[in-house]
């Protein structure tokens, strides 16, 4: 429930892998070159999208901007747009096209927008990261935004909200003490990466930054507890080998060919070391996190149980590299690489 499919090349190369990585169901990011701001420009996208790969449902997104007005917002609806994500503004170089992003008391601001929000059940996508502030001590970026979270929920308490990417036990947290209508997405690669190797390996760096062993095991905790305020949302962000080896190096882990596999993985390592009870790893755990929860969070219909399946089986499969445009041109870089990991068939 939350994939950067990009566009042009980027975009041919890696729309063909979401099915592989055992999804069939996409909340599309809109940080595109320029921004998704209207609902014309995120209906062509999606045209775009589904005549790359039409085995796929695309759930589309607009970028919050002052040009999305209440108006735009009762456009979109009808037009059945899902989610608006916000990116708080001059995190330039902290994520891509953020530039764009909202500035200053946003929750005052963009009030009228959120409102219409409310009204026509659209639902607003965070990226919860407070720009510009060095974090003080031990306090993250993450969780220097969550009172803004709170706000959010109480000023507008039946705006569904998902706060992306959550990266620390305090957000898992204040997800819970929010109402109902607030959800965290958990991405596969915070299962398994912690800030030391973020911060040092290129295809590992990722905003917001992968945190403590403790934060990671907050997350691998929430994902096995049942609870349906928590489902996946890879967080797949491409960016082309070359500009991954240059400078300054792009943040996005990219996943989308192998994200079932790698949260499947992540919970087995996990089971391993202890951090998670064998017993909490169940079929009903596993499959409302990556299935059931977010599809009831965005109201899609509930998948039969006749339905397709995912089955998981252990090949001696290795995760490769990366994969490659069939001209060779263009190379992304794949998170884990050279691990051995479930193969996958329906
Ligand atoms: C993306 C694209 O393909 O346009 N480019 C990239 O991944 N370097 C745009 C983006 O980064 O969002
Ligand atoms: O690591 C990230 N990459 N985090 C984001 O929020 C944006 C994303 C991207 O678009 O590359
Ligand atoms: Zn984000
Ligand atoms: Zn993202």
């Amino acid at each position: 429930m939350h994939v950067h499919l990009r566009q042009g090349q980027v975009m041919d190369l890696v729309v063909p892998s979401i099915r592989r990585g055992g999804v069939d169901t996409v909340f599309v990011m809109p940080n595109l070159q320029p921004p998704v701001t209207s609902v014309a420009a995120a209906l062509e996208y999606k045209s775009r999208l589904q005549a790359i790969e039409p085995q796929v449902n695309y759930l589309m997104s607009l970028y919050l901007h002052p040009s999305v007005t209440p108006h735009v917002i009762a456009e979109a609806a009808n037009a059945g747009i899902a989610g608006v994500k916000l990116y708080p503004q001059g995190m330039i170089g902290v994520t891509t096209n953020s530039e764009s992003g909202v500035a200053g008391d946003f929750v005052e601001t963009y009030a009228p927008t959120f409102a219409a929000m409310e009204q026509y059940d659209i639902v607003l996508n965070l990226h919860g990261e407070v720009p510009g502030t060095v974090p003080q001590g031990n306090v993250s970026l993450e969780e220097l935004f969550l009172p803004t979270l709170k706000r959010l929920n109480e000023k507008f308490p039946k705006l569904r909200i998902v706060l992306e990417h959550c990266s620390t036990a305090a957000a898992v947290d204040a997800v819970r003490s929010c109402s109902p209508t607030v959800a965290g997405t958990i991405t596969a690669h915070h299962l398994y990466l912690t800030g030391d190797v973020s911060e040092v390996d290129p295809h590992a760096f990722c905003k917001p930054i992968p945190k403590t062993p403790s934060d990671r095991d907050a997350l691998l905790k929430a994902v096995c507890s049942g609870d349906p305020k928590f489902f996946f949302g890879s967080d797949s962000a491409p960016h082309p080998l070359v500009t991954k080896q240059g400078s300054p190096i792009p943040a996005g882990v990219f996943t989308q060919p192998y994200a079932t596999q790698l949260v499947l993985l992540a919970l087995e390592e996990a089971t391993e070391k202890g951090i998670i009870d064998e017993k909490d790893v169940t079929q009903e755990n596993i499959e409302g996190f990556l299935s059931l929860f977010g599809r009831r969070f965005y109201k899609l219909e509930e998948p039969s149980p006749t339905g397709p399946r995912i089955v998981v089986k252990r090949t001696g499969e290795m995760i490769p590299a990366s994969i490659r445009s069939a001209d060779g041109t263009l190379e992304v870089g794949i998170s884990r690489s050279e691990t051995p990991v479930f193969s996958l068939r329906e």
